[in-house]
């Protein structure tokens, strides 16, 4: 069907292993699509839901022992260890490629192997990149149907190219001993098997681009990372962009998608993207950013009209849901989504639930997989091939203490610093101990597909090379008061710290100087509205550094980087400065 004879000769190479009983090639079409769903529903791989309330929608449910990425079933296969770094699983390409080999072989026997051609990024784009995964499970198709621009768009961005990434994807047989999700950035190739998980087969998201895009962009001089991307528009129609990474339970997708409060009159936000940036610099010498995604893969439990209308109204149609409640009426139901549980409804394993039960009735990790196009907030230029240029970069995580509600880097060195030293908390929501500090460098460290202390030396020369570059900034809204409560309103609310953020990337506010980076005068805040949930004595609170806790904070950061081998004399440097700052 299609011409590309370099992927012609990879195909023929994966079914003489896999061995299915047919080979499909995807178009991306609309009959296809229906094809598909027809058939998903026929082997109860996709539950219809009710098409009134919920058209285009279904249900999955996955495996109960693959429900999440496997971070450590997940390998960097680099011909150097030293080059997969002190932070990735490695193993050496060839052994993996025969071991993992041997549990493809005759994996798709018996079984469709569907080929998608897929490209991240828009259509026309200097940026995107095509990549075709070979996978065995039609879920994966209509996944990456939603997530990317799939089928024709892509073949012809590659044309005769050999340049894609070739990604091989077997269910097999779903064996947790087994599952292995192989990335071998120096062949652009990816093997995953034994997984049906989103994060684990939807090889164009994590897999793809981020962890074989970053290191395609440390060598070919760009970016990617795991940012959200958004852009603000103020009264008199001027946009700015804002990318921000976020580890995971930060509330990225609700900041993503984040509506003003009635206070900010005429200010709006708009959503380009809710995971990954790739960013490169532009003729203007500012960093541009895309999207490189077409969709969400949002967590659903905690999604509701108060935390994000905009998410919630963007699955109400042409969306699959995973492992959540199915409602009496065909519908769904997710802890935290704000509206009364069904009084009996079937769980995400399958079984009869009531909300007594005393179990979760869908799980934690259950996922919408939407197309960002239906989102309400979504910016008129987030199919742009140019991207958007970006002002500032956020860096957050959930800290109890310590880290004030906003500060400012001194310049883009001390920033990858701050980057680089990014922490959160596990919350009471996950099991373990609760508030204990986990580091998470640009909340890339499940994500770099190479070696971190490259991974900064890399930030460092883009810095060097960004004529006008970002201001860097980091932000928290989860600072606690001594009854454990939060201390700032968070969502919407959230928009009064960008707001003073774009101030400071127009010079517009003053910023008070300390040891860890500017603070914002308590006065530039905008309280306008929640003077009452917000008193001035608690946003000076917010505001302060404490510095016998930043003293720890760089006893435990210095404890940190010693894992590292290949760490930049700049981020240590940027370490011993700090330290003196702090009189220490
Ligand atoms: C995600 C993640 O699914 O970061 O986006 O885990
Ligand atoms: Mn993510």
């Amino acid at each position: 069907m299609y011409a590309n004879k370099a992927v012609k000769k990879w195909v023929d190479e994966m079914a003489k292993l896999t061995k299915p009983a047919r080979i499909v090639w995807i178009d991306g079409s609309e009959e296809e699509k229906e094809g598909l769903e027809k058939e998903a529903l026929s082997t109860g791989e996709l539950i219809q839901l009710n098409q009134e309330k919920l058209p285009g929608c279904f249900l999955h449910r996955t495996d109960v022992n693959d429900v999440a990425r496997v971070e450590h079933r997940t390998f960097i296969c680099t011909r150097k260890k030293e080059d997969a770094g002190p932070t990735n699983n490695w193993m050496d390409p060839q052994e993996a490629y025969e071991k993992l080999g041997k549990l493809f072989d005759g994996s798709m026997r018996g079984r469709t192997m569907y080929v998608i051609p897929y490209l991240m990024g828009p259509v026309g784009s200097p940026f995107s990149k095509v990549g075709i995964e070979i996978t065995d499970s039609i879920y994966v198709v209509l996944n990456m149907r939603i997530m990317t621009r799939m089928g024709r768009p892509a073949m012809e961005h590659l044309g005769d190219s050999d340049d894609f990434v070739k990604g091989l994807h077997s269910k097999a047989n779903l064996d947790p001993e087994n599952r292995y999700i192989c990335h071998f950035p120096e062949d652009n190739t990816i093997w995953s098997i034994n997984s049906g998980y989103g994060g684990n087969v939807l090889l164009g998201k994590k897999c793809f681009s981020l962890r074989i895009a970053s290191y395609m962009g440390r060598q070919e001089g760009w970016m990617a990372e795991h940012m959200l991307i958004l852009g603000i528009e103020d009264p008199e129609g001027n946009v700015s962009y804002i990318a921000g990474a976020f580890p995971s339970a930060c509330g990225k997708t609700n900041l993503a998608m984040l509506i003003p409060p009635a206070s900010q009159k005429g200010y709006k936000v708009w959503t380009v993207g809710d995971d990954i940036a790739w960013m490169r610099i532009g003729e203007d010498g500012r960093l541009w950013a895309i999207n490189p995604e077409a969709g969400f893969f949002g967590v659903a439990p905690g999604t509701s009209m108060k935390s994000n209308p905009n998410a919630l109204l963007t699955t109400q149609k042409n969306t699959i849901f995973t492992n959540v409640v199915l409602t009496p009426d065909n519908t769904v139901w997710w802890e935290g989504m704000g509206v009364e549980p069904p009084s009996h409804g079937i769980d995400w394993t399958g079984k009869p639930w009531t909300p007594d039960s005393g179990v979760k009735g869908a799980h934690p990790n259950s996922r919408f997989t939407a197309p960002a196009s239906q989102c309400p907030s979504i910016s008129p230029e987030w199919e742009n091939p140019k991207g958007v240029p970006i002002s500032a970069i956020l860096f957050g995580g959930r800290r109890a203490k310590v880290a004030p509600l906003v500060y400012q880097s001194f310049d883009w060195e001390h920033g990858v610093f701050v980057g680089a030293t990014m922490a959160s908390e596990t919350t009471a929501a996950a099991t373990g101990a609760v508030g204990v500090v986990r580091r998470d460098p640009m909340a890339m460290l499940p994500f770099c597909g190479y070696n971190m202390g490259d991974y900064f030396s890399h930030w460092l020369e883009m810095g060097k090379k960004i004529p006008n570059p970002p201001k860097i900034f980091n932000v928290n809204w989860f600072r606690t008061d001594e009854n454990g409560n939060f201390m700032w309103p968070g969502y919407g609310e959230n928009f009064r710290v960008l707001k003073w953020i774009l101030a400071r990337c127009k010079g517009e506010v003053d910023a008070v100087e300390s040891p860890i980076g500017y603070l914002p005068k308590p006065e530039d805040i905008d309280l306008t509205g929640i003077e009452d949930e917000v008193s001035r004595e608690t946003l000076e609170e917010l505001l302060k550094v404490d510095k016998e806790a930043w003293k720890e904070e760089h006893r435990s950061t210095g404890e940190f980087f010693e894992k590292f081998d290949r760490l930049p004399k700049e981020i240590r440097d940027q370490h011993a400065a700090l330290a003196k700052r702090l009189g220490i």
